[in-house]
């Protein structure tokens, strides 16, 4: 199947999931430090203070790396946690060194803390947020919850400086020519992968 025979969210996340779930083991371990190292140069990280990154999920690139850099610039690392109320909203939770993890009901660890400490998306500076595929005009494809989507409601209408900036990040193999998109689909600021950076306001960065 060519990447332009995809054509349904359905068929680009089953080839894409498919795809990333074949990387060996060493490769991802040196991707995700990689990806630290482009992640850390980016003109948002430099003027952040609060960052969101993830724990990987389906074989999702690891941001490991990236969270202890964002420690060791005296960043603020936070993760997303699932709240009932909204529904289907996305809050946000201090990630410290020695930081207490629980499942949530989808199985993936969150930090354990009461609802007041939580933050609202719009607190953060700069927000990792993990993706199944993407392009390079930032097109982004998820799971399917659409909770990023709605994190990021308020980036459809605010300009890419206003906080917080949405950046994905990715292997390279799970950029397609163009993903399906809909009209509550957010774009990313850019996306960062193990080889490029990936900003539609700027020309190409080679590998
Ligand atoms: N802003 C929004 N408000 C309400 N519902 C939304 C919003 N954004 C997305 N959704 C719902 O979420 C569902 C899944 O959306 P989509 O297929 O774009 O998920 P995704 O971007 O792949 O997932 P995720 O962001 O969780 O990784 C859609 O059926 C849509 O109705
Ligand atoms: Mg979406």
């Amino acid at each position: 199947m060519s990447d332009a025979d995809v054509q349904s969210k359905r068929t680009q996340r089953r080839l894409l999931r498919a795809r990333r779930a074949l990387l060996p083991g060493p490769q991802r371990r040196r991707a995700s430090r990689a990806l630290a190292c482009r992640a850390g140069r980016l003109r948002w990280f430099h003027r952040a203070r609060r960052i969101a990154c993830y724990l990987a999920q389906d074989g999702e690139i690891d941001c490991g790396p990236l969270i202890a850099l964002i420690r060791r610039r005296r960043r603020i690392c936070y993760l997303p946690v699932l709240v009932t109320w909204p529904r289907g909203a996305l809050r946000f939770a201090a990630f410290p060194v020695h930081c207490v993890l629980r499942p949530n009901r989808l199985g993936v660890p969150e930090p354990r803390v009461p609802r007041s400490r939580l933050l609202v998306p719009a607190r953060l500076d700069l927000i990792f947020s993990p993706l199944v595929g993407f392009d390079a005009d930032g097109r982004r494809l998820g799971m399917g919850g659409g909770f990023y989507d709605r994190a990021l409601g308020v980036a459809a209408r605010r300009s890419r400086y206003v906080r917080p900036v949405a950046v994905g990040l990715a292997y390279e193999i799970q950029r397609l020519e163009r993903i399906v998109d809909d009209p509550w689909d957010v774009p990313l600021a850019a996306v960062v992968t193990e080889q490029s950076v990936y900003d539609p306001s700027r020309p190409a960065v080679p590998a």
